[in-house]
């Protein structure tokens, strides 16, 4: 088992060791960043961040923990790349690789970051497309984990559009044995190859993934409640359909109240505060969104320090 020079595309891909093993450097490195203790595992190295999407928490926390790590990153985008001008993704792989020792990636399509890894000798990590966001759901693992301890046996309930998020998440808790339920209207269910999928995984840990729209049945007795928003990047012009749609799909405190008193609430953010989450609610006690936020940075130092670092973590 190793995760040294393997892209990190998808959590699916990933084995049930090799994710606990990506939570537990995460832990060290957090305690060693908090206490200022050196682990600059990527001393030298070079890491390329493609956006061509827009991003706030992915930019900052991949810059900054790449750095923190001793390594130097390069922000590419479309306007400022030869990508916006139609570069193909197999020739921006083989140059890159032949420059930096990683490549992150935020784009449209996933078939492309499919293509970027199959082109680029380097580590390869996915940093959200249309189909998957695997650092944020293991960012969110390793979040509960710190409130929660246990993962496996618990329950996540995602409410809302059936996203990039919700099939992470379901990735997630398949390799976790946590349990999860989608609770997404007709119309905006997740992708039903991704949830049976994930189910296969789940097989494994012994835990359920389920889709149901009935939302206050799916919320029952949650430990985690999770939302994200109604129209991803890119979906834009359909924004007032999906409210219409998405309506009633919203944490508020009546749905709380169905959750387990000592439920957290998360969201990967960017919020739209009165859609798909109150503002009671995301800035109430049972809130964790702003730890989940910072962790994002712990979580992708691990995950970058166990594919390119050449030290032994
Ligand atoms: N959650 C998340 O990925 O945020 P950004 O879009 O700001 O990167
Ligand atoms: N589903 C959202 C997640 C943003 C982090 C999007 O794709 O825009």
């Amino acid at each position: 088992m190793g995760l040294r020079n393997k892209d990190l595309i998808s959590i699916h891909d990933l084995s049930v060791g090799e994710v606990a093993t990506i939570l537990d450097v995460a832990k060290k490195l957090k305690r060693k960043q908090k206490n200022g203790e050196p682990h600059q595992y990527l001393k030298g190295k070079t890491l390329g961040m493609i956006f061509s999407k827009a991003s706030t928490r992915t930019r900052v926390s991949f810059e900054v923990g790449f750095w923190q790590l001793g390594g130097h990153p390069i922000y590419l985008n479309d306007s400022a790349s030869q990508i916006g001008r139609g570069e193909p993704v197999r020739d921006t792989a083989r140059v890159l690789s032949r420059f930096v020792d990683g490549i992150m990636i935020r784009t449209f399509s996933h078939e492309s970051v499919l293509e970027l890894a199959k082109y680029a000798s380097i580590p390869v990590i996915n940093g959200l497309t249309d189909m998957l966001h695997p650092c944020q759901a293991l960012t969110d693992l390793f979040t509960i984990m710190e409130y929660k301890e246990v993962l496996k046996g618990r329950k996540l309930v995602y409410v809302g559009d059936g996203n990039n998020m919700a099939h992470s998440l379901m990735y997630a808790c398949a390799k976790v044995g946590m349990n999860m339920v989608c609770a997404c209207p007709q119309g905006y269910q997740p992708d039903p190859v991704i949830v049976k999928t994930a189910q296969e995984d789940a097989v494994h840990t012994g835990c359920t993934i389920e889709v149901d729209d009935d939302l206050f049945r799916a919320s029952k007795g949650a430990d985690v409640l999770y939302t994200d928003v109604w129209a991803s990047m890119g979906q834009e012009s359909e924004q007032s359909i999906r409210q219409e749609a998405l309506g009633e799909y919203q944490i508020n405190k009546e749905l709380l109240a169905v959750a387990r008193p000592d439920a957290m609430v998360l969201h990967c953010l960017p919020a739209h505060r009165g859609e798909e989450i109150t503002e009671d609610v995301l800035e109430g006690p049972q809130s964790k969104i702003f730890d989940q936020a910072e962790n994002r940075l712990h979580v992708q130092k691990a995950i970058m320090a166990l594919l390119m670092s050449d030290e032994v973590l």
